[in-house]
């Protein structure tokens, strides 16, 4: 792992050129290119191979920056952005003009993010404007979660990995939409239904089919069978090939900062089936359940 303000010059350098680099951050590693820069962007959506609909998340140093790119600034997107920024929460608030269709996939929303992460607030405070990035992997497959995973994925394609160590959290950041009322959840994460009402009077939870773009049914698959069960549960089905059995039921939280990584072991390894015990639906073990239905959908 690297520790060096050279590195994060040099990030900042190519960003600043025109390139693309993958950033560290706590939740998951992001492809990331200076927002405003329309060719580097859309290099960004090419290598990821993701449809130029799917809006991205732009990443800041902190609240001042992301306000900036907000048409308005509610107190209660700034009750959350005080209490949980740098970290794992999303924001969604109405755009202001100048923020490029290119990022929001023409949508009159913008999705802003301070991350939890020393090398990528240094980095950010460098290049002193948003970093529009998305989960540094191919799109539909399995979330990167260290620099060896975006090797892996990306290749050559990107100009530069900027190893921050393996990331802290493990899934993607918690994204609130806070353009109705009450705000949204939209994706489940690390911070909680209960954890963002300790700041504002109420969130509604996710439910049924996510208004987010680009948040298919199918999505973070490895290439083995997902086999998921309910505490207890047995499989309905019969289980066939190499089979590999985690519990996730245990410890959530580390089993979320494992989660993407067992994913790709179990492909490394050639397993044909991987068998998980799921948790209970509350805390983070939303955010496990929500990505492993996903990961599993289609199969
Ligand atoms: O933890 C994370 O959020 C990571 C790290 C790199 O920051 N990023 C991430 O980005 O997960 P991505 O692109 O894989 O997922 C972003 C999600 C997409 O499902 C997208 O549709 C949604 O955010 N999104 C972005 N802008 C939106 C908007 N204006 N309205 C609704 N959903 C939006
Ligand atoms: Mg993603």
């Amino acid at each position: 792992m690297s520790t060096s303000g050279v590195d994060v010059d040099r990030a900042a350098r190519l960003l600043l050129g025109g390139g693309v680099v993958a950033i560290p951050t706590e939740t998951v590693y992001g492809l990331a290119a200076t927002a405003r820069d329309a060719i580097a962007v859309r290099r960004v959506y090419d290598l990821k191979g993701r449809p130029a609909s799917h809006p991205l998340i732009v990443h800041f140093a902190d609240a001042d920056g992301a306000g900036e790119w907000a048409q308005h600034w509610s107190p209660e997107t700034d009750a959350l952005a005080q209490r949980f920024w740098p970290g794992p929460l999303t924001l969604i608030v109405e755009r202001a003009d100048f923020v490029p269709d290119f990022v929001t996939g023409g949508l009159s929303s913008v999705a802003l993010r301070v991350p939890d992460h020393a090398l990528t607030l240094q980095l950010l405070r460098v290049v002193g404007d948003g970093l529009a990035a998305p989960s540094a992997n191919k799109f539909g497959l399995v979330s990167p979660t260290t620099a060896q995973h975006v090797r892996a994925d990306l290749g050559n394609g990107v100009d530069y990995v900027l190893d921050g160590g393996p990331c802290r959290i493990g899934v993607e950041s918690t994204i609130v939409d806070c353009t109705v009322d009450p705000p949204q959840i939209l994706r489940p994460g690390a911070v909680t239904v209960e954890d963002i009402e300790t700041v504002i009077r109420s969130v509604a939870a996710s439910s049924g089919p996510s208004r987010a773009p680009g948040m298919l049914s199918s999505h973070y698959a490895p290439k083995c069978r997902l086999v998921l069960v309910e505490s207890g549960a047995r499989p309905t089905e019969p289980m066939s090939g190499s089979t590999r059995t985690l519990d996730a039921r245990v410890n959530p939280s580390t089993f979320a900062r494992e989660m993407y990584a067992e994913l790709r072991r179990a492909d490394d390894d050639g397993i044909d089936s991987l068998l998980i015990e799921l948790p209970e639906p509350r805390g983070i073990g939303l955010a496990i359940r929500d990505r492993l239905s996903k990961a599993a959908a289609g199969r």
